[in-house]
């Protein structure tokens, strides 16, 4: 979470360079956004509480500047909690993006210092702490060094000095790219900014800090021994994305899933017995994905148990940690991520890679951490992804893991990819046939809710869990995704007059046992909204959603839909939820 973009060079418009630069990174936080330049040998900042949108930048003309978009983690939101902070002598501003978990003690020993705090943020210990390093003579290199050793925590940070003239970073944790252009050097928290200027980058590690002022210099940490910089010339590029006639990117993105699953259907076929192949040699294999990756990932424990007749582990990545004691170098670790940064999901893959296990990663960011840890790697496909609740790639994923499973357990492509092509066109029905007009009275009814209730059995499970967080992230009504069968188990106890209660039933082993328990749910008052096939009596409202062979696909897009409209009736922004960010890079 959080955006950096940094620029040192000849150009004097770099807080407008900044700016640009920040537009392509609010996905990692939006509370608020600042960018802080050299005047002179004083810096100059400028802050903004809200998203970026189509903000102006009012700086004085400079050469180094450095910016930020926050994602708050200590201190609410705030002018004097956004970055970039600044020390006591207006010489040194910093901007973060992590945790500095150790940042009270510290704080508490710079106040006794002296040093003045105008922030609740752990970042701003970082300015002070180099302010003190360079009162003892210290370089601000070396001060960088020293004090990035004395925080504890994963972060990455970006420093500047008026004094040096220089930019200084370190990280142990999220993303930072550093970009060399003639005469000038950008650093960022993803390479789409920089691309426009520069394809020469390089991937800056964790336990790395680089020094950029009219040279670049590249040092390990903790030690700061100096090493030879490794160039990456990319020849990829970053796909842009607009929202075309869409009124947001979420309709948008939901309205492209039947291309998605086309492109799939139609090229993936080689490298899936690829994958296949690996995974049927691996002694252990584990998929692991956070939030809606997550739920993918447990649908994939159910299709690979019913079509592949193979055992795999799934676990939330951020529970793997606690889960990893077991891996050997046979294991396979498969990770899926769309944005191939969630902090979540690198830090488990970091401790399996370092005990041998074999990484997959299937992300749809390229050139992304996760993407670059792979041993295999594949690829989404699904375009840039652009509001913060995924669709799309959660689709993708799914196709993939079905198509996996089916080959796995044997060679008969065909009839798989006829399945896929068949949900594609059931859902481009399901997204152009009037979704909003045909459930007005269901989104009214449900926009007045509190709590929603979504239960599926088996392969639909996965499918409430994912409903259950399209509810709550984009129309903030609190949704519990549940098994069906274990509701008895406690949650009934919920169920009043009038509740809502989403059923997904589709036309396959799970039906009869879902109806009984959508039966137990009307019986207490309970409102029921099927999504299957079959219309069944107990049925309130009826979502139909054909079978074609892979209902695990077809069904989630109802709820994406009414998730959307229900934003819009309660007036929100569906495509930048409160509290989120589109990247998680903060555990
Ligand atoms: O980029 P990733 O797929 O790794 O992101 C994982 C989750 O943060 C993400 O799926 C999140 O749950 C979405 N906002 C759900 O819509």
């Amino acid at each position: 979470m959080c955006g950096i973009f940094g620029y040192i060079g000849i150009k004097d418009n770099a807080s407008e360079i900044i700016l640009k630069g920040l537009k392509g990174l609010e996905y990692r936080g939006y509370d608020s956004w600042g960018i802080a330049v050299k005047i002179n040998d004083k810096i100059s900042v400028e802050k903004h509480v809200g998203k970026i949108g189509d903000a102006k930048v009012n700086l004085p003309k400079s050469t180094i500047g450095i910016g930020h978009t926050r994602w708050a983690t200590h201190g609410g939101v705030t002018m004097e909690n956004a970055h970039p902070h600044l020390d006591c002598t207006g010489e040194i501003s910093v901007l973060h993006n992590g945790i500095i978990e150790n940042y009270r003690e510290i704080k508490d020993e710079l106040i006794k210092k002296g040093h003045k705090f105008k922030s609740e943020t752990d970042t701003e210990v970082m300015p002070h702490l180099l302010e003190e390093y360079l009162k003892k003579g210290k370089n601000f290199t070396e001060s960088m060094r020293l004090a990035f050793n004395h925080c504890k925590g994963l972060s990455a940070f970006v420093a500047i000095n008026t004094k040096s003239h220089q930019i200084v970073a370190a990280k142990n944790g999220s993303p930072l790219i550093l970009g060399i252009g003639e005469n000038e050097f950008f650093i960022a928290s993803d390479a789409s900014g920089i691309l426009p200027y520069t394809r020469n980058l390089i991937f800056i590690k964790d336990n790395e800090m680089i020094s950029l002022d009219k040279n670049l210099k590249l040092f390990t940490l903790p030690d700061g021994k100096e090493i030879k910089p490794k160039i990456e010339v990319i020849t990829w590029n970053v796909e842009s994305s607009s929202k075309e006639n869409f009124k947001h990117f979420m309709l948008k993105e939901i309205n492209e899933q039947p291309k998605v699953i086309r492109n799939i259907a139609e090229n993936y076929e080689d490298q899936i017995l690829e994958l296949a192949k690996i995974i049927k040699k691996s002694r252990g294999t584990f998929f692991i994905g956070c939030g809606t990756a997550y739920y993918a990932s447990l649908a994939g424990m159910y299709l690979f148990s019913k079509i592949a007749k193979k055992h795999v582990n799934t676990a939330p990545a951020s529970e793997f940690n606690y889960l990893e004691d077991f891996l050997t170098k046979e294991s396979l670790i498969i990770a899926l991520s769309q944005s191939g940064e969630t902090i979540d999901v690198v830090e488990p893959l970091s401790r399996a890679k370092r005990k041998g296990a074999k990484i997959v990663s299937i992300v749809n960011a390229l050139g992304s951490t996760v993407y670059r840890m792979g041993d295999f790697k594949l690829l989404l496909g699904a375009g840039p992804e652009k509001a913060v609740a995924s669709t799309k790639a959660y689709i993708a994923k799914l196709s993939i893991l079905f198509m996996l499973a089916n080959l796995i357990d044997n060679n008969n492509f065909k009839s798989v990819k006829n399945i896929l092509l068949k949900t594609a066109d059931q859902i481009e029905k399901i997204v152009t046939d009037g979704f909003e007009n045909k459930y007005k009275n269901l989104i009214k009814f449900l926009s007045k809710k509190e709590n929603v209730y979504i239960i599926g059995r088996g392969i639909s499970y996965g499918t409430a869990l994912e409903g259950a967080l399209k509810l709550k992230e984009i129309s903030y009504i609190h949704a519990e995704g549940l098994a069906g069968g274990e509701l008895k188990h406690g949650p009934l106890a919920l169920i009043e007059k009038n509740s809502p209660c989403i059923v997904l039933a589709p036309d396959d082993d799970t039906y009869d046992a879902i109806i009984s328990n959508a039966m137990e749910i009307k019986a207490r008052g309970g409102y029921i909204i099927g999504i299957s096939s079959k219309k069944s009596d107990v049925f309130d409202e009826f979502i139909e959603v054909k079978e074609t062979g892979c209902s695990i696909i077809s069904q989630v897009i109802p709820m994406q839909l009414l998730s959307y409209y229900l934003a819009l009736e309660k007036n929100l922004d569906p495509d930048k939820p409160r509290n989120l960010a589109k990247s998680v890079t903060v555990k």
